[in-house]
């Protein structure tokens, strides 16, 4: 478990409705499984999240207690779920915000928001990996300061804290 400060934060999404961004509570797992559980396949990136219920629980498991988690409230829902991950002097990152809630400005907040609370860490850098036709993506993280560090297979990204 990596020990991160941080308190919540709200905006106004694209449509002008309420988001809280806040740090995970253990209350909150299986409302991340229900999250993962009902997004779309079309969605899954790199093979994740697992297809099963049990094994979406056992990979939200092993993230929730090697990490940090973000999670992103909307309609008393967990509608986004970002994640750091220690990997030697780095911090590898996931996103994923559910596909009723994507191209609203949600995971852009996230990775802001998870950006600023890793440089409070002294970890060297933020390293992440996606699809290489995973052009959202691939924009959102541009747009938030990762540069792309290796394309030729998927798409290795860094952003130096
Ligand atoms: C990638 C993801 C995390 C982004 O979160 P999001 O809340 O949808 O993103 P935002 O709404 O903050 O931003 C979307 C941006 O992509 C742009 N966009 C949307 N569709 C696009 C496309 N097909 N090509 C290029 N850009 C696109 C939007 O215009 C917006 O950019 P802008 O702010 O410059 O206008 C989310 O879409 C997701 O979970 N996707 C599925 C899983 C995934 O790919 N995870 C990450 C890698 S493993």
């Amino acid at each position: 478990m990596l020990n991160i400060s941080a308190s919540a934060i709200s905006f106004k999404d694209k449509l002008g409705k309420r988001v809280v961004v806040r740090p995970t509570s253990k209350l909150d797992r299986n409302k991340i499984v229900e999250m993962y559980s009902t997004l779309n396949p079309d969605d899954r990136c790199l093979g994740l999240p697992p297809v099963s219920r049990q094994a979406i629980e056992a990979w939200v498991d092993y993230i929730l207690e090697s990490g940090f988690s973000l999670v992103a409230e909307c309609d008393d829902k967990i509608v986004g779920h970002c994640a750091v991950i220690p990997v030697g002097r780095n911090l590898e990152l996931c996103i994923f915000v559910h596909s009723n809630y994507q191209n609203r400005g949600i995971g852009q907040q996230m990775i802001r928001t998870m950006i600023k609370l890793c440089r409070q860490t002294g970890f060297k850098g933020i390293c992440l990996i996606t699809e290489r036709n995973n052009v959202r993506a691939i924009h959102v993280f541009k747009k938030t300061g990762f540069k792309i560090v290796d394309c030729s297979y998927d798409c290795e990204m860094y952003l130096q804290l």
